[in-house]
Order: structure tokens, then C-alpha cells, then sequence
């Protein structure tokens, strides 16, 4: 690998207001550092771009801590470890990490193994390295852990996803299926919705910018209720779907991108629903389920193999198109994995 004598990385200017303008990001150049004993210098491989990172730019307070002005911005990576002076770590090393949009990060090898959020990856050799950045990253383990472990989702449940053919969404669905659901999406436009039934195999989709009401339609395609509503969307998506929840259905709650970087909040009119049709919310994060990522990776990796699960990812090349690229995530742009490709 040839290494750059420069670090670029993107600094927050200022916060997002009522959506993003595009500048709330600027790319910095500082010089490579030497490395000190202890650290370790990891080339970034793949940026991975997330719907949280609207979250992570705006003032309302989430789930991590709240970012300055100043700070570089917030991402998970992909990374390979370029030069070490730390034992734990050795040159041409994988690791997947919550780091910063940076092409280049020095970090404390000692920080590195006390976090969570860190892990060395061994790349199964005939699975290609953007498959680790979606269908095998954060989004499939989160697809996982709220399809699985939350919705405890069951063989011949009907199923419906939001955001069905975005990263998370994507993912849910596959899995969903992969345990035997009749499984349904709903995604903005008919080549998405293409994708979902014919390539994906699930038993229906619903192009929700392309119908007057989405109540409605919902009702047409599942008129037996769902049982289990995977919600990446919130809003108006979650105030459509509840009429068509059947009794005692699940919802997990995993997003609500509709939402994000929104001065006004969409108040949900149909919660009351809720009780009367016994219903159960539940939301996730991540975050409290990375002890069972080794045994998610495992299962998602042979579905992989097997032909199971599809890599659709969204690549964008180079760390300059970053902040460009991130809108996509409200227009949607993207289908499947939105990630930036360094190399
Ligand atoms: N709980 C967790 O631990 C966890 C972890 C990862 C992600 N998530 C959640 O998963 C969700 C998806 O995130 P992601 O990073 O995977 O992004 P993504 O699904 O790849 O991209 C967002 C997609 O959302 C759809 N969308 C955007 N605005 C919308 C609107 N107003 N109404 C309906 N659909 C809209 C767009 O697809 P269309 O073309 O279909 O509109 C877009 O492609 C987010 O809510 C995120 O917070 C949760």
C-alpha cells in the first residue's frame, strides 16, 4: 500500500438545521503524523454513510454523544491497519470501527481494544469486502438483531418492512424471508419495488410515492393484518401502516428516517391503535446487542454463501464525494448499502 503524506478528513462547520444544505460539513488536509509508541494508523477502506449520521449532525440529542463544532465527522469504517506500533495490531489487519470520515485514522491501540464498537474483521475469501460494509455490517447485524432477537419474527407470519430497499430495510426483509415469513415492502418507486419482488422474492411490494394512500393500499395487498412491522420510516409511514396492524401484531421500531433533521416532528395520529389492538412497540439499538455480532456474522456469512442474501450496495468513490452523497439517504437515491469507496 502507498501511504499518503497527508490525513483529509471532513470537519463539522456547522449543524444541520431543517435538513441538510450541504455545507454543513469542510474538507480538512493536515500532515500524517509520526506514529508513537502505542498507536496504531488505519487506512480507511469503506465509509460507511448512515442514515444516523443526520442524527449525529443535528443539535437534537440522540443516542451518542453530541458532537462539536470542530469535530471531525462521525462514521463507521472499514479500515485496514497500515502500520502499528501496537501488539495487538499488525499491518494488513481489517477492523470495523466507529471512527471518522477520515481517509487515514491514528488511534490508540489500547482505546481500540477496551471499545465496543471496534472489531478485527477475517474477510471469508470468497466474499467480496463491500459485502462486510452492508450486508454483513452494521445494517445486516441490526436487520438481525431487530428481525430476530426483537420481532422474533416466525415461518408464515406476514411480514412488512419500511424502507425495504435501503440498507437496514433491505436486510430485514431478506432475513425475514430466510426464516420463512411472507414478507412485504414498501419503497419509494417501481424499480425499487421490481427489485424487492422479482430478485428479492418477497410476496409483494408497495411503491408508496407512487399511490394517493398508502392506508389503503397497505389494506389491498395485506388484508389479513401484519403481524410484524419492521419500521426504518416513522411519520406518516408508522400513521399508515397502524389501521393495518392485525391483533396483537409487533412493531420494531428501528427508525424513523422520515424524520431525521426536521425542525417540525410528524405527530403519529393512530397511536391509540395501539391498545386497542393490543399491539406491542418495540425499539433497538445496536449498540446493546454487539456481544452477539461473532454468531450473527457467522449465520449471515453462510446465508451469504448460500446465495441467500443479495450484496446490493450503493458505492460512491472517494472521500471528496462525501458529503454530496449524503442526501441520497432522504431522496432516496440508494438502493441497498450507501457507503464511500477509498481505495
Ligand atoms: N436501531 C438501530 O440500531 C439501527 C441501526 C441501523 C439503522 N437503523 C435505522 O434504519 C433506518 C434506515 O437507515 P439506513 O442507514 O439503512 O438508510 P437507508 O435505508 O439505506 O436509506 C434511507 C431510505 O429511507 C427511505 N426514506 C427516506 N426518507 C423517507 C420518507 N420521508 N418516507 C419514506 N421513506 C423514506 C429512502 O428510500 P425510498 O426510496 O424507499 O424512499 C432511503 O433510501 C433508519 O431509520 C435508521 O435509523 C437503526
Amino acid at each position: 500500500m502507498t501511504r499518503s503524506t497527508d490525513i483529509r478528513r471532513w470537519i463539522i462547520d456547522h449543524y444541520l438545521q431543517d435538513g441538510l444544505d450541504g455545507s454543513e460539513l469542510r474538507l480538512e488536509t493536515r500532515p500524517m503524523p509520526e506514529l508513537a509508541p502505542g498507536q496504531v494508523l488505519i487506512k480507511t477502506r469503506l465509509l460507511s454513510l448512515d442514515a444516523s449520521n443526520l442524527l449525529w449532525l443535528s443539535e437534537r440529542e440522540d443516542y451518542l454523544p453530541q458532537l462539536q463544532i470542530g469535530d471531525p465527522m462521525r462514521g463507521h469504517i472499514i479500515g485496514q491497519v497500515d502500520a502499528s506500533r501496537h501488539p495487538a495490531f499488525s499491518e494488513g489487519q481489517h477492523v470495523v470501527s466507529l471512527q471518522s470520515w477520515s481517509d487515514y485514522i491514528v488511534a490508540d491501540g489500547d482505546t481500540l481494544l477496551d471499545d465496543a464498537l471496534t472489531m478485527t474483521l477475517e474477510l471469508h475469501p470468497e466474499i467480496p469486502l463491500d459485502a462486510y460494509v452492508g450486508t454483513l455490517g452494521l445494517t445486516g447485524w441490526s436487520a438481525y438483531a431487530g428481525m430476530i432477537d426483537v420481532g422474533q419474527v416466525q415461518p408464515g407470519e406476514r411480514v412488512l418492512v419500511s424502507g425495504a430497499a435501503g440498507a437496514t430495510g433491505i436486510m430485514a426483509a431478506q432475513i425475514a424471508k430466510a426464516a420463512g415469513a411472507r414478507v412485504y415492502g414498501l419503497a419509494g418507486g417501481a424499480k425499487k419495488c421490481q427489485l424487492l419482488v422479482e430478485t428479492l422474492g418477497l410476496d409483494g411490494a408497495i411503491d408508496y410515492k407512487g399511490c394517493d394512500d398508502l392506508q389503503a393500499a397497505i389494506a389491498e395487498v395485506i388484508p389479513d393484518g401484519v403481524e410484524v412491522f419492521f419500521d426504518n420510516v416513522g411519520g406518516e409511514t408508522l400513521d399508515a401502516v397502524l389501521p393495518n396492524m392485525a391483533l396483537h401484531g409487533r412493531i420494531v421500531a428501528s427508525g424513523s428516517v422520515s424524520q431525521y433533521g426536521k425542525a417540525a416532528q410528524y405527530g403519529v395520529k393512530n397511536l391509540p391503535l395501539v391498545t386497542t389492538k393490543r399491539l406491542r412497540i418495540e425499539g433497538f439499538m445496536i449498540l446493546d446487542y454487539l456481544d452477539r455480532v461473532p454468531a450473527m456474522l457467522e449465520t449471515l456469512e453462510q446465508w451469504f454463501l448460500e446465495g441467500r442474501l443479495l450484496n446490493q450496495n450503493h458505492l460512491v468513490q472517494g472521500l471528496e464525494n462525501a458529503q454530496a452523497a449524503l442526501p441520497t439517504l432522504m431522496s432516496g437515491g440508494n438502493t441497498g448499502k450507501l457507503a464511500v469507496y477509498l481505495d
